[in-house]
């Protein structure tokens, strides 16, 4: 055999070394009572990468998190992070875990920097390294003019950052963000937008939820969907390739909106939000015609417009799914 034949063109395998997941989850449930909150979710998240957890208030984001954080106990299924088993490994699976819940729940009487180098401490830095890292995280979220201040003076958002400095403390391989975008306003949240970006660039597995998907739709490599406590087959979620996409309707009479659509024989879906409706449609001159038409009929519509991002046709259409 020659060396040649090792470059013969043909089917290749690349190693990815980013592929690696990170983290590892089949057949997890967790039911309380009567409450199927997790309910067979299998996924993987790879290293070096931001994986976005979306789903609906209820369909079981922060349970799921706090399973893969070690701090639940699935009833079953099994779930590997950072190559270890949650249950059976659990003490370093925590330790390598940087957990962010949606409520930070702080310690109001503490400065920003004796929280931090507490953490620190119990993650086992010395008193020295501990400050230093907290001066770090400080400077690095912009609260460093907070170092010294009670906890309690900060705002919602100035917390959601102190909070995620205190899943960074120990540098953790794998974050477990809950909500991180909540409370933050546009400015913090493209900051944040980049730190993530960061953190998967430094090899990190990351692991975010939300259900406002304009917040992860720039910055998300990879998508899980729940819905009822289940992962949705991804495939069946992806956006469509057609030349039809959704666009949302709402009208100040939303009854007239539907009836309307009803007797034009338009299918439509709820949308995402209070009163709107999503229909597919083939691009502008469809929705002119539709609005004509509506506008003839004395619907007194106040909205058409294109369904953005990728996220949100997903998004859309698993609320189809479920409806
Ligand atoms: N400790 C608990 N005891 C009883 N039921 C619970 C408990 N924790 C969660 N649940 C239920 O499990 C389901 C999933 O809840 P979970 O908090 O995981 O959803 P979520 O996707 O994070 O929702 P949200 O978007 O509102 O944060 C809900 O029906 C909730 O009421
Ligand atoms: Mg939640």
């Amino acid at each position: 055999m020659t060396d040649n034949n090792t470059t013969q063109p043909g089917p290749q395998v690349i190693l990815d070394s980013s592929a690696t997941p990170g983290i590892k989850a089949s057949g997890l449930r967790r039911y309380f009572g009567a409450v199927r909150a997790v309910d067979g979710v299998t996924f993987s998240a790879p290293q070096g990468a931001v994986t976005a957890l979306i789903g609906p208030n209820g369909s079981g984001k922060t349970t799921l998190l706090l399973i893969l954080a070690g701090l639940l106990e699935p009833d079953s299924g099994a779930a590997e992070v950072a190559g270890h088993d949650v249950v059976n490994e659990n003490r370093e699976v925590r330790s390598a875990v940087g957990w962010m819940p949606d409520v930070f729940g702080t310690w109001d009487a503490l400065t920003c920097r004796e929280i931090l180098t507490t953490f620190g401490k119990a993650y086992g830095l010395n008193q020295e390294q501990a400050k230093s890292r907290a001066h770090d995280l400080l400077k690095y979220l912009y609260l460093s003019e907070f170092t010294n201040q009670p906890a309690r003076v900060l705002s919602r958002g100035q917390k959601q950052r102190l909070g995620l400095a205190r899943a960074l403390v120990h540098d953790p391989q794998v974050l477990l963000l809950d909500e991180p975008a909540s409370g933050l306003d546009p400015r913090s949240r493209i900051e944040l937008r980049q730190i993530l970006r960061q953190l998967a660039q430094e090899g990190k597995t990351v692991l975010v939820s939300s259900h406002v998907l304009s917040e992860l739709e720039e910055v998300y490599d990879t998508a899980v969907f729940l819905s009822q406590g289940r992962t949705v087959d991804v495939n069946r979620v992806q956006t469509p390739t057609s030349a039809e996409r959704g666009w949302r309707l709402d009208a100040l009479d939303p009854v007239s909106l539907r009836v309307f659509l009803e007797h034009s024989d338009i299918p439509f879906t709820a949308g995402p939000g209070g009163s709107e409706v999503v229909v597919q449609l083939a691009g502008y001159d469809s929705a002119i015609q539709l609005i004509k038409a509506a506008v003839a009929a004395s619907v007194p519509l106040h909205t058409v417009a294109p369904v953005s991002g990728r996220l949100e046709e997903a998004y859309l259409a698993l609320n189809e799914e479920r409806a």
